[in-house]
């Protein structure tokens, strides 16, 4: 690395060890040469506000937000952009000359991960677990696009919250319930695509799985925002199953290529973004 540093960029969350976008981001400023350095920051809740003041002051240009701050870091901002708003969390700011703006690149990140996999979410009938700060993002994304999306949590009542959420901003009419094994059964009855945005099987829990090869089909795409590991227990049993399986790693690819382009202006390396992710990936 060169010692001259132009501009600072980092993740704040807490736990953040764990996190690859250090690896991605800093291959991808290698790669077009630009001064810049992605470091990761534990922050805890109590320190947020703090954080973003930090920011500020010294003049770090970009974050990206992970839990538990995405919803939190909201009142701290001067500014979200529509898609932002409209999900209710944020995934990347941009420090624009002392403007602290937040949008969420999670949305297109899934859309993007779908689409290069030739998997277009137009049209299709779309069954999405998990409520939290990630479904919201992919929810939202997908109910613009997809012909139906069937929401299922464990905890019913914010599958229920998320889908009338939608149904108030988009007029479309959106179907929740609790999960479990009868319900799961049905909405994948007439699905062409399962998609876990829960944290269920992620390590160490590798063993936990949202779904087994019993409800699962063979019409189906699944795809798991988890990526570590990148074969999830959900993947696994998809491919028993004979369904079409996709890891969490697009997802993850194509929400930090659009971070970096809001950032920088440059067209992110998304190949190189992803060698970086894999390589570490498969170092774990
Ligand atoms: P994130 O920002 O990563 O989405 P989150 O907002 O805490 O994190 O949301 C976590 C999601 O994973 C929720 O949908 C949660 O379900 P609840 O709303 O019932 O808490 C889901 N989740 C976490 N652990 C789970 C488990 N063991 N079984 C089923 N769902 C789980």
């Amino acid at each position: 690395m060169s010692t001259r540093v132009d501009n600072i960029y980092g993740v704040i969350g807490d736990p953040i060890g764990h996190s690859l976008s250090p690896r991605m981001h800093n291959a991808a400023f290698k790669k077009l040469g630009l001064n810049c350095i992605y470091l990761p920051f534990r922050v805890t809740r109590r320190d947020l506000k703090s954080a973003l003041i930090g920011m500020r002051a010294l003049n770090i240009r970009g974050f990206n937000v992970i839990t538990p701050h995405k919803t939190a870091v909201i009142k701290f901002l001067d500014e979200l952009d529509e898609t932002a708003e409209e999900i209710g969390a944020v995934n990347t700011i941009h420090n624009d000359e002392g403007r602290l703006v937040g949008y969420n690149t999670d949305g297109l990140g899934i859309v993007r991960a779908l689409q290069e996999q030739r998997e277009d979410p137009s049209d299709r009938r779309v069954v999405l677990i998990g409520a939290g700060g990630a479904a919201r993002a992919v929810a939202f994304t997908l109910a613009r696009k997809a012909r139906s999306v069937f929401i299922l949590n464990r905890t019913w009542h914010k599958a229920a919250k998320l889908a009338k959420d939608i149904e108030r901003r988009l007029g479309k009419k959106i179907l929740a319930r609790s999960l479990a094994v009868d319900s799961l059964i049905e909405a994948l009855r007439d699905a062409d695509v399962l998609i876990n945005a829960t944290s269920v099987g992620m390590y160490p829990r590798t063993e936990q799985t949202v779904a087994t090869r019993k409800v699962l089909h063979s019409g189906i795409v699944v795809l798991d925002i988890v990526y570590n590991p990148m074969k999830t227990l959900l993947l696994r049993e998809a491919e028993a199953a004979g369904a079409k399986t996709i890891t969490g790693v697009g997802m993850l690819v194509h929400q930090g290529a659009e971070a970096f382009k809001i950032w920088t202006n440059h067209s992110p390396p998304v190949e190189v973004m992803r060698r970086a992710l894999m390589r570490e990936l498969s170092r774990q």
